[in-house]
């Protein structure tokens, strides 16, 4: 059965990549929740999607520039007023650390998606700090790693062989299983629209395939068709109930 990732959260309907974005795709139901990590300028890990913070948050600058506690005084949840399921309580809301979300992953039956937002600045040791932080929880299992940036997975495949890895592609490869063999990955994460266009290229390797970011029931029904390893969306509990009518 195709599983269903939570896209930064339940980030259709609460502000992605918060903790209350998190809690909501659990209570829907999901198999899994997809992560963006950046690392601050004292070296934690956070969760958001953007290197500059003005992208999500009420603050100005790069994250890599900034502590962890500089960080921590903005809002990550002011700038969703216009949402249905809009709280007060979403205003005080911080980027969280990596550990926050683990420490909700740790006690669910779930898998975890950490996406390393490597592709456009440079985080020296994020891939180390990012196993020995998974390693610590021993969740390894329950991991897989992403990142467009694929000597990020390299480098995270040779720190711990039992990493498993998967290439973020917005373009379906020719010849997806020379890709999986000889870089030795686990998945590919695709474009669901590039996989829509060429379909007959995932032929025999849809169960090493997730797809981004499918938000409507008919996209949906024809990954479930396929048999994808999962899809990824905004609005999980739509996701998840279009899969029960399937
Ligand atoms: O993992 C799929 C997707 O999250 C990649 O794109 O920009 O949403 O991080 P983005
Ligand atoms: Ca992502």
């Amino acid at each position: 059965m195709t599983k269903i990732y939570a896209h930064r959260g339940a980030m259709g309907t609460h502000p992605e990549n918060t903790m209350p974005a998190f809690k909501a795709a659990l209570d829907a139901g999901v198999d899994g929740l997809e992560v963006d990590v950046h690392m601050t300028s004292d070296g934690h890990l956070v969760v958001i999607h953007d290197e500059y913070v003005e992208e999500k948050t009420d603050g100005q600058g790069l994250v890599r520039d900034m502590t962890l506690a500089e960080l921590r005084t903005l809002s990550a949840g002011v700038r969703y007023k216009d949402f249905e399921a809009y709280e007060e309580a979403w205003d005080k809301e911080t980027v969280p650390t990596l550990e926050e979300v683990l420490d909700l992953a740790d006690h669910q039956d779930i898998e975890l998606n950490i996406e390393l937002k490597t592709n456009k600045v440079l985080y020296e040791g994020i891939e180390e700090k990012v196993d020995a932080m998974v390693s610590a929880y021993s969740i390894e299992h329950k991991v897989i790693y992403s990142s467009f940036h694929l000597p990020t997975l390299i480098r995270m495949k040779t720190i711990n062989p039992n990493a498993r890895i998967a290439w973020l592609s917005k373009k379906v490869p020719g010849i997806i299983y020379d890709y999986i063999n000889t870089l030795k990955l686990d998945a590919l994460h695709l474009s669901y629209k590039a996989v829509l266009k060429k379909v007959e290229r995932i032929n025999h390797t849809e169960d090493k395939v997730r797809v981004w970011t499918v938000n409507d029931a008919d996209s949906a029904k024809q990954f479930f068709e396929l048999g994808v390893e999962a899809i990824m969306t905004d609005f999980p509990r739509e996701m998840i109930q279009a899969r029960e009518e399937y």
